[in-house]
């Protein structure tokens, strides 16, 4: 008999109550436990350190991915979309997965990975999809066929308190897509004055208080997500919780779209798409609030001006009745796609 003393028992994390409320003792959603992730996508929600797909047939419908084709997911996110996309394109096709965040690509990589997808059918690349050329470039690639771009954060990101996303579950007032480049939001709030912050409220996310807001916000120093929601609320004491919660989300997002400079960058996508598109190339772009869809709209329409598309959507397209119903993140979606002439 074996004279080792077996490993120390290892208790499972506490939580209070049934069903693990935290995000971080979910750890059978965590550990990917079939049933567990089952029974929790059939609740309507998505599991901790997952992310559901959005419009993935209205999708492969419009960039209609062949065998031995080239197809560039600027946002690889959990691979959701890739993974369909590379069943597709097989046998002879590759997929170039992009994505910013130094955190959720590796894990994604690996995923796909113990799919039986080698490096040469997937590759991967941690960069802003603003760099798009150099991206191609650094594979060897002359252009894509297939083309998407499925815009904002996936629900890994969103719901992990310690990324700054979460409206939810108090973490450090981050937002970084990349953690280790540029400045948080705790920063951005810090050194912004009211009448910038009360345009931005604005611009980015159409906040009717905005002016209240920004008086009560501006310079000031708030190191969590819970701080800043709590100043929000306290600012618009007269609203109701459901317009307070709106409020909160409506500025977090003001805010998100600044830290990563998301108007900046897809624009920066949209002008170099053309170039890095094959004749016939076909490209998807998935848009979660108007500010990106006005742009994705107005350079598709233009582009199809200029002879650069040979065709593009004419009716956005929105998730169907029963996808809304069982993801309400894919509620705000809008798709919109072009062909390169
Ligand atoms: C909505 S998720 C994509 C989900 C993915 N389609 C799937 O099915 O799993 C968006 C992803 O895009 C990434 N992202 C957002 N903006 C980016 C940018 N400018 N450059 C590169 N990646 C970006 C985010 O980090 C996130 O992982």
């Amino acid at each position: 008999m074996s004279e080792e003393t077996p490993p120390p028992h290892r208790r499972r994390p506490r939580y209070r109550g049934k069903n693990p409320r935290r995000f971080e003792d979910k750890y059978k959603e965590h550990a990917g436990d079939a049933e567990t992730l089952a029974k929790v996508t059939a609740s309507g929600k998505t599991p901790a350190g997952t992310h559901r797909s959005i419009m993935v047939a209205e999708i492969l419908k419009v960039l209609a991915p062949k065998p031995g084709e080239i197809a560039v997911d600027c946002t690889l996110g959990y691979g959701g979309h890739a993974r369909e996309l590379l069943a597709c394109l097989q046998p002879g096709g590759k997929l170039l997965g992009l994505d910013a965040d130094p955190i959720e690509l590796p894990k994604t990589e690996a995923r796909l990975r113990a799919l039986g997808y080698g490096p040469e059918t997937f590759l991967t690349h941690r960069t802003n999809f603003a760099a798009l050329p150099q991206a191609l470039a650094a594979h060897g690639l002359a252009g894509a066929d297939v083309l998407l771009a499925d815009l904002g954060l996936s629900s890994m990101q969103i719901d992990d308190p310690t990324r700054g996303f979460s409206v939810k579950a108090d973490g450090p007032l981050d937002m970084r897509l990349n953690p280790h480049r540029g400045e948080p939001a705790s920063e951005l709030l810090r050194r912004l004055n009211a009448e910038k912050l009360a345009v931005l409220l604005t611009e980015n996310a159409d906040e009717p208080h905005a002016a209240t807001l920004s008086h009560a916000l501006a310079a000031r120093t708030y190191s969590t997500t819970m701080e800043l929601a709590a100043a929000i609320r306290a600012a618009l004491p007269r609203l109701k919780k459901e317009e307070a919660d709106l409020c909160v989300r409506r500025v977090f997002q003001a805010l998100r779209i600044v830290v990563n400079d998301e108007f900046a960058v897809l624009d920066a996508l949209l002008r170099n798409l053309p170039a890095c598109l094959r004749p016939g190339g076909r490209v998807a772009i998935l848009t979660f609030h108007s500010g990106e869809d006005r742009r994705v709209k107005k350079t598709f329409e233009a582009g199809q001006r200029d002879g650069l598309y040979r065709a593009i959507n004419d009716e956005v397209i929105r998730a169907s009745a029963a996808e809304r119903r069982d993801n309400p993140r894919s509620i705000p979606a809008k798709l919109r796609w072009a062909i390169r002439a």
